[in-house]
């Protein structure tokens, strides 16, 4: 039986253990140019134990990107600050690929010069948001023109592209958590009447043309897709997501991706939500790699592979306090403290990457 220790090819990524690191954001690149900053170099870099890294969300354009601090994949100059971060990867031996993401209706328009946020239909998430202009309601978007789809689709291509020139491994798309594609996937979310909205099959689209432009540019074997079934975040809902996820894993088997990365947190977990696992319904109606993430550590991530219900985990939130989370958990070593959650999102130096690794 295969543990979380021994290696596995997902696509053509050789991963030397079944444990990838959980796409986190961190708030530390430069807010006005989403350029990743220096600091981002070591954090990364000291955490190339990790079978794969998956990369904190980045945005794929301006119109997509409303998070201080998060880092894009549209200019030259974010390219540039990414080259030392995967170099420094590469060379402590790990694997690296960038998680893109258009943020859709959790954006606003402080970001993007006064331009209002788009999403499937017009709809607000209820609560606010931080801008560069202080605490703001999350505004009321602008439903997407039909003809404006397949621009934010070139924007996924040139992301991707990007990705390459700044000496990534593949990308996953981010199609979980509320955001742009997850947005159009969820029928409490997309009311649209035109061929990206109505039934499962069409709400799927978006995220299907987006995979097939980065598939296109990386070769679907460096390619990973997430979703969230069931999560809450930033208003997701749909009333019927067993249906829709079966659509979602019936659409996506076919492209041979290197994985899918559902995150379905465990009970009693960060970001736990209620319902009815999808996942199974999912490893069912999905035929390649599968991994799983929302609470697994070594106990739950070893369960999950006995049993057959998943092929590797990621894990997040115990790698922001430890660096060497492989190594702690393979050599029986204890984990460091948790991580103070208000450096989580935001700051400088402090409680970003000043973990030790175990007997240091
Ligand atoms: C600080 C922080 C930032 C996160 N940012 C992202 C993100 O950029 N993209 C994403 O898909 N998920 C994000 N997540 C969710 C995690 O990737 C993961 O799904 C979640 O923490 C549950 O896994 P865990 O129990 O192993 O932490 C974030 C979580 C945390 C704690």
């Amino acid at each position: 039986m295969p543990t979380l220790f021994d290696p596995i090819a997902l696509g053509a990524f050789q991963l030397p253990n079944r444990i990838l690191m959980s796409p986190m954001t961190r708030g530390r690149a430069d807010t006005a140019t989403a350029v990743p900053t220096p600091m981002m170099i070591n954090y990364y870099a000291r955490r190339a134990d990790a079978g794969l890294i998956i990369t904190e969300a980045t945005g794929i354009s301006r119109q997509g990107l409303g998070w201080h601090g998060a880092p894009g994949l549209w200019t030259e100059a974010q390219v540039a600050g990414w080259q030392p971060i995967t170099a420094a990867v590469h060379k402590n031996g790990g694997r690296i690929v960038a998680q893109l993401w258009h943020m859709g209706r959790a954006s606003h328009s402080d970001f993007n010069d006064g331009a209002q946020p788009v999403a499937a239909s017009a709809i607000a998430i209820k609560g606010h948001t931080y801008t560069p202009l202080g605490k703001k309601e999350y505004e009321v978007p602008r439903a997407l023109e039909t003809n404006e789809i397949a621009g934010i689709v070139a924007d996924y291509a040139h992301a991707a592209a990007n990705a390459k020139l700044a000496g990534f491994d593949g990308v996953e798309v981010h199609g979980a958590n509320g955001y742009l594609l997850d947005n159009f996937l969820k029928n409490a979310n997309n009311k649209r009447t035109d061929q990206y909205g109505g039934s499962a099959e069409n709400r799927t689209r978006f995220l299907a043309e987006a995979t097939a432009a980065v598939v296109n540019v990386w070769g679907a074997d460096r390619v990973g897709v997430r979703i969230s079934p069931l999560n809450k975040f930033n208003d997701a809902a749909d009333s019927d997501p067993q249906a829709l996820y079966e659509v979602v894993a019936k659409t996506l088997s076919p492209f041979n991706l290197a994985f899918l990365d559902v995150l379905e947190t465990l009970p009693g977990h960060f970001m736990y939500t209620e319902g009815e696992p999808v996942h199974p319904a999912i490893r069912q109606h999905y035929k390649g790699p599968m991994v799983l993430n929302g609470g697994y550590l070594l106990d739950e991530g070893s369960a999950a592979l006995a049993s057959g219900a998943a092929d590797a985990i990621a894990i997040g939130v115990p790698y922001l306090s430890n660096p060497d989370l492989v190594s702690r958990l393979k050599n029986g070593w204890p984990l460091a403290a948790p991580s103070d959650p208000s450096t989580w999102y935001m700051g400088g130096t402090a409680g970003y990457d000043d973990h030790a690794v175990y007997g240091k």
